[in-house]
C-alpha cells in the first residue's frame, strides 16, 4: 500500500516508456509483442493516473529519432495505436480524458490520423485530465519550431527581438501546453531524457524505475508519485529547511510544512 497526500499531487507528469524490446527479448518474443504488452501498460497507467485525480499525463510513445527503426517494427506500433485509440474511445470520454498529441503528426500515417484527429477533437469539450502522446517527438525539434516561429515574427516587424523571452517560447511550445511536467518517470532501468518535454524539465523532479514499462503498473506508479511528494521543490531558490544561521536550526530552525490531513491510500 502506498500513501498519497491528496493536496500536493504533481499536476503534470511524463513517462518515458522504456523497456518493450528488452521484456520481449528476455522471453524470446519479437519486438513487437513487447510493444503490445506495452499497449496494455498504458491502458493501465492512464487509468491508474485518472483515478489518482493527475490533470495532465504525457506519454512518449514515439520519437522523432524512432523512424530509424525497422519498418516493420514502426509498421506494429501505429497498429497497436490505432488499436488503442479505438479500443479506448468510450472509455475516455466516458471519463473526461481529452485526448491530445505533440510532435510532427503530419509524419504519422493516414490510418493513425484518421482515429486520432477525431477523438482529439471530440474529446476536447469536456474534460479533466489531458493524456497527450508524444508521436514523433523531439524536445530538440519542438523548441527549434519555436524559435523557427519567433525568427520570423521578428523578421515580419511583428516582434521586437527583446520579446524573445522564456516567456514567449514557452507559449510557442505545445507539450507545455498543460504545463512544465512536475514529475518525469523513466522506465527500463536507462537514466537519460532522450529528448523528451527538454525546455519543460527545467525544475522536474525526475524519478527513474527499473521495471521494464510492460511490467510497470498502478502501483509503480503511486510509489512514484509518493516519491515525488517528498522532495523539496526549490525551483533555484533557498529551502525552506536550511536556516541561514546554523545556530538556528538547534532552535528548531524552519520547520518542513507540516503533515498534511488528508492521504489517499492506494
Ligand atoms: C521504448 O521501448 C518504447 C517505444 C519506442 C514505444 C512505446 C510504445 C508503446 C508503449 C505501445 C504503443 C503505444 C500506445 C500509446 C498505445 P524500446 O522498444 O526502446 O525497449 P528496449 O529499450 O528494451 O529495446
Amino acid at each position: 500500500m502506498t500513501l498519497i497526500e491528496a493536496r500536493n499531487l504533481p499536476s503534470h507528469v511524463g513517462i518515458i516508456m522504456d523497456g518493450n524490446g528488452r521484456w520481449a527479448q528476455q522471453r524470446g518474443l519479437g519486438r513487437a509483442e513487447g510493444h503490445r504488452q506495452g499497449s496494455q501498460a498504458v491502458r493501465r497507467i492512464v487509468r491508474a493516473a485518472r483515478r489518482l485525480g493527475l490533470r495532465a499525463l504525457t506519454l512518449y510513445a514515439f520519437s522523432e529519432q524512432n523512424w530509424a527503426r525497422p519498418e516493420d517494427e514502426i509498421d506494429a506500433l501505429w497498429v497497436l495505436l490505432r488499436e488503442f485509440l479505438l479500443s479506448e474511445r468510450e472509455e475516455i470520454l466516458d471519463n473526461s480524458i481529452r485526448l491530445n498529441a505533440v510532435g510532427n503528426i503530419g509524419r504519422l500515417p493516414g490510418v493513425v490520423r484518421a482515429v486520432l484527429d477525431p477523438l482529439r477533437n471530440e474529446s476536447s469539450k469536456k474534460y479533466e485530465m489531458t493524456l497527450t502522446l508524444a508521436l514523433s517527438y523531439g524536445g530538440r525539434e519542438e523548441i527549434a519550431e519555436a524559435a523557427r516561429e519567433l525568427a520570423a515574427e521578428v523578421a515580419a516587424g511583428k516582434r521586437a527581438v527583446e520579446d524573445v523571452t522564456c516567456e514567449a517560447l514557452h507559449a510557442r511550445l505545445p507539450s507545455l501546453a498543460v504545463g512544465d511536467p512536475d514529475l518525469v518517470i523513466r522506465t527500463g532501468g536507462e537514466r537519460r531524457i532522450s529528448n523528451f518535454l527538454l525546455y519543460g524539465l527545467a525544475y522536474a523532479e525526475l524519478h527513474f524505475s527499473d521495471a521494464l514499462w510492460p511490467d510497470f503498473d498502478a502501483e509503480d506508479l503511486y510509489q512514484a508519485v509518493a516519491s515525488y511528494q517528498n522532495r523539496e521543490r526549490r525551483f533555484g531558490k533557498v529551502g525552506k529547511a536550511a536556516p541561514l544561521v546554523p545556530e538556528l536550526a538547534s532552535e528548531g530552525g524552519a520547520p518542513r510544512e507540516s503533515s498534511p490531513a488528508l492521504l489517499v491510500a492506494v
